[in-house]
């Protein structure tokens, strides 16, 4: 057993656009999960989640930098280990509609990874386990004949939570997987993940560009500007206590589940648009944004640093004690 269930190393990937064009998806990303943790990645649109996700289960190969699954090195595995690989670690997507064949019977859907790892003997083993499956996420066997367009945004989220558990997996990576639901299915959905980590003794990566969604599922938070991780942090150490100037701003921007402290609160818009990530300067990131930017800050680059508490900040302010 490696020390980690799962270890991000400087992972980068660059998607090169045309002459001296390159966009910095991620740019030296590095985190590591525990078994049976979550743990949340947060950011707006385009900071490069996804990109991290895809990067992790080997969508993408890397650029630079690695990932460590159970001790493995992802982008070096072959064969038969590559295909145990592809078992063990899972996606959900954002949009579950586009993620379902629409041809096909949610039965048959559920059943595809069965059927590629070859992991029932029978077809009776096999009808059972799709059963079984769809009752572990609170359909029922009744539902395996349907199609995709017969179901709710919520029902058709639980058969790409049913797919992704089919192959007994021990990792699964959740990308947006929430986002796209009404609220009150949102808690749902998360319900029903909480139940399944405890059960099954999953761990996930939970992406979401919605800070309350993250909060409340996660053990350990990343947050996420422009391709690199600029606060990390247990969650309630994070929450309580942000320090990096961006997450502050995005805490500030975040509605709040509370109408009356919703009203009440102070509010703090970040001002300024998000810069490109294409060919990106040895800067921070954020100085261009950020109300307490010095000359420093548009010179060199802070690196990711502990501050104690295992809290993680990527910012000279708050490095070097500026006031
Ligand atoms: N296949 C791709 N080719 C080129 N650029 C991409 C590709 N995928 C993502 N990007 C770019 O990489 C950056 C990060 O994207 P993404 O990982 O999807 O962010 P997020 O999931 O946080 O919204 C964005 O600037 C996006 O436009
Ligand atoms: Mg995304």
């Amino acid at each position: 057993m490696a020390e980690h269930l799962l270890e991000v190393k400087g992972l980068k990937k660059y998607f090169r656009l045309g002459r001296n064009q390159v966009l910095h998806a991620v740019d030296d990303v590095s985190f590591y999960i525990d078994e049976g943790k979550t743990f949340g990645l947060v950011g707006e649109s385009g900071c490069g989640k996804t990109t991290v996700g895809r990067t992790i289960i080997r969508l993408y190969d890397a650029d630079e930098g690695k990932v460590l699954f159970d001790g493995m090195d992802v982008h070096k595995l072959k064969g038969k280990e590559y295909k145990q690989f592809t078992r063990k670690m899972q996606m959900i997507f954002q949009d579950p509609y586009a993620s379902l064949d629409p041809r096909k019977t949610v039965g048959a859907i559920i059943g595809e990874g069965l059927k590629i790892h070859r992991l029932c003997k029978t077809k009776q083993e096999y009808t059972e386990r799709i059963y079984e499956l769809l009752e572990i996420v609170g359909l029922s066997r009744e539902h395996a004949n349907r199609f995709p367009h017969e179901f709710s945004g919520g029902q058709r989220q639980r058969v790409g939570i049913a797919r992704a558990l089919a192959v007994n997996p021990k990792f699964i990576v959740c990308d947006e997987a929430i986002s796209a639901l009404d609220v009150s299915i949102q808690a749902q959905i998360i319900n029903l993940l909480v139940e399944l980590q405890e059960k099954l003794k999953l761990t996930y990566l939970f992406i979401a560009h919605d800070l309350n969604v993250v909060r409340h599922i996660s053990d350990d938070t990343a947050v996420m500007y422009l391709g690199q991780i600029i606060e990390m942090a247990e969650t309630n150490e994070l929450f309580n206590n942000p320090m990096h100037p961006y997450t502050i701003g995005l805490l500030a921007a975040a509605p709040e589940a509370d109408p009356d402290y919703e009203r009440s609160r102070p509010h703090m818009l970040m001002s300024g648009e998000v810069p490109s990530p294409i060919n990106p300067a040895p800067v921070c990131r954020f100085s261009s944004r950020c109300p307490h930017a010095r000359l420093k800050c548009t010179e060199e680059a802070p690196e990711l640093k502990d501050i104690g508490n295992n809290h993680y900040v990527a910012c000279f302010k708050i490095q070097e004690g500026w006031v």
